[in-house]
């Protein structure tokens, strides 16, 4: 049990029940200073229910109070202070751990709940870029923790496959393109050849009305081109999926925009039966007045469909394939308005999850300082990040532990958990700049440090030789495992907390207050000294060892056993 809860549950007791404990949970502070408890309840918003001073309410509810799970339970003032049973409250937590493993801190609250996640979503025949990452990383980590909290979560990789710059890339390759190369390099040529079609089509506009043409075959089932965009597709989605390999990101699904093509007829059809359409100087809109928006333009004069078109189709096929308890964006904040007009489009046309359709924004990202860009100039892949990254992880493992097996998966896993721990623990709506270096220090806030805490604990482990941590009889009261502990006890909260925010930071930040508490006992305690606590000591370090790896787990980050 929680303890507050365990508090509000015993206050209610000796309170016979006149409130209750639910009521109660929310009032129980946290004070400052542990000499006047762990816990305290202030006894004067009571006074008046009660007609009493604060001071007599908290002597009348210590002389009633069942102390058993208390050390001891005492009034002080207008406040009763609970001081936890320490031995017996380790015991506790340390045991639940122990028999629970990897699912501690797991909870029902999603009932098997289907939650679509829509992450990712690059561009196709474009890099993914540094701004992809963040929908990356945040979508997969949201999608652990709801896991942990009971939903089962739909991960979907709505993929920019769609619109006319597919006519202009057709254009561009029969031109100046060929087979080889793009096989070679895929990305990266497509992308020379759209770069060429701008800059030649400003001294010969008449490009434009060849890609125009050829947008409109493809949009017409036309052979050839409908081949060739099948083609561009499946060669981006090899060069992505190299990318989320190395990050350990996998979806459910990658119905990309095109998908939704044969769907947009029903759905413009449905909004027109709703009464919901009007004309604006030519073009389809839906008025959005009455949410303070400006209209979400549906169809262009010339009946072509638009972005929030093809949205449209995708929240009510997600309606209808899955029932979704939740319907969630993980999508940049510089789409937010887009998605208040999508929101604000499916709540008139009475999709049943729109009200619960969440947009998930987050801020930009630059990297040493350096914006991120996929139309000119310089550009800043994902992909050579994260190679920079492991490179760094390489050096930093040939200095600390040469010896070290498998020291290229090592390097793996320590440098893309930086690069996904720097994303990952800052609150989403910031914008971050990244600085390698800094994100890879074994010292400081940072993956690295999480991951080196955990391994820590497991060399311990592994030179203690014991293997069964069950028969720890012997409980812990010491101040410097107290910290931990208490820290352990509150993993199941922060699990809950992380869900109901969509928030990854709140499991990133209290690793590294766990990791950071686990260190200060390591240093004022001699774990692995022969006496009666030693048993009870590894089991204290299994029991971190087991967190801090759910922890990242829970962030998509990986914990090698040495490091
Ligand atoms: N492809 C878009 C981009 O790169 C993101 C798509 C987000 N998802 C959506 N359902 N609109 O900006």
């Amino acid at each position: 049990m929680e303890n507050k809860e365990l508090v509000a549950k015993a206050l209610s007791d000796a309170l016979d029940g006149e409130l209750k404990a639910e009521d109660l949970v929310n009032k129980i502070e946290r004070p400052k200073n542990s000499t006047m408890g762990d816990l305290a309840f202030p006894t004067f918003i009571l006074a008046k229910k009660f007609r009493k001073a604060p001071q007599q309410i908290a002597t009348d509810i210590v002389e009633k109070i069942n102390q058993e799970n208390f050390d001891h339970v005492e009034a002080a003032g207008p406040y009763v202070n609970f001081f936890l049973d320490k031995s017996k409250y380790s015991a506790n937590v340390i045991e639940t751990i122990l028999k629970e493993k990897n699912d501690y801190g797991k909870n029902n609250d999603g009932k098997g709940g289907n939650v679509t996640i829509d992450m990712s979503s690059p561009n196709i025949a474009k890099p993914i870029s540094m701004g992809h990452l963040r929908s990356t990383v945040i979508g997969n980590s949201v999608a652990n923790i709801l896991t942990k909290n009971g939903y089962k979560p739909i991960k979907d990789n709505h993929l920019g496959d769609w619109g006319t710059q597919f006519g202009k890339l057709i254009t561009a390759y029969l031109m100046w393109g060929n087979e080889e190369d793009v096989k070679k390099d895929p990305i990266n040529n497509l992308v020379k050849y759209y770069v060429k079609f701008h800059k030649v089509d400003k001294e010969k506009p008449e490009l434009d009305d060849v890609a125009r043409d050829w947008f409109r075959k493809l949009e017409n089932g036309d052979e050839e081109a409908t081949k060739l965009w099948k083609w561009f597709r499946e060669v981006s989605i090899d060069a992505f999926e190299k990318i989320y390999k190395k990050l350990g990101v996998s979806f459910d699904t990658y119905n990309g925009e095109a998908f939704y093509n044969d769907k947009l007829q029903g759905v413009v059809d449905d909004l027109d039966k709703k009464g919901l359409l009007s004309k604006s100087q030519g073009a389809t809109i839906v008025d959005l007045d009455k949410y303070n928006l400006n209209p979400a333009l549906i169809l262009k004069s010339d009946g072509a469909s638009l972005y929030i078109t093809r949205d449209i189709a995708t929240a009510i096929y997600r309606d209808q394939t899955y029932k979704p308890a939740m319907n969630l964006y993980v999508v940049g904040s510089e789409q937010t308005y887009y998605f208040k007009q999508l929101k604000a489009v499916l709540t008139e046309m009475g999709v049943p999850s729109a009200k619960d359709l969440h947009h998930i924004p987050f801020g930009l990202i630059t990297v040493n300082g350096k914006k991120l860009s996929t139309r000119s100039g310089r550009i800043i892949l994902l992909d050579e990040v994260l190679d920079d990254s492991i490179e760094i992880a390489k050096k930093q493992i040939a200095d600390k532990n040469p010896d070290l097996p498998n020291k290229d998966e090592v390097a793996k896993e320590v440098g893309v958990g930086a690069i996904v721990f720097g994303d990952l623990q800052n609150e989403k709506i910031n914008n971050i700049d990244f600085n390698l270096e800094d994100q890879l220090r074994f010292e400081g806030e940072t993956g690295p440090y999480v991951q080196y805490a955990r391994a820590r604990a497991e060399s311990i482990l592994r030179k203690s030789g014991n293997t069964d941590f069950s028969a720890s009889k012997k409980q812990l009261n010491d101040a410097e495992s107290w910290n931990v502990i208490k820290l352990l006890n509150d993993f199941p909260q922060r699990v809950k907390m992380a869900c109901a925010e969509f928030e990854p930071s709140v499991i990133a930040k209290y690793s590294l207050r766990l990791a950071k508490a686990f260190n200060k006992y390591y240093a004022h305690t001699k774990i692995l000294e022969d006496n009666d606590q030693k048993d009870a000591r590894l089991a204290l370090v299994k029991s971190v060892s087991i967190v801090l790896k759910e922890s990242l787990s829970l962030l998509g980050v990986k914990s090698p056993e040495e490091m």
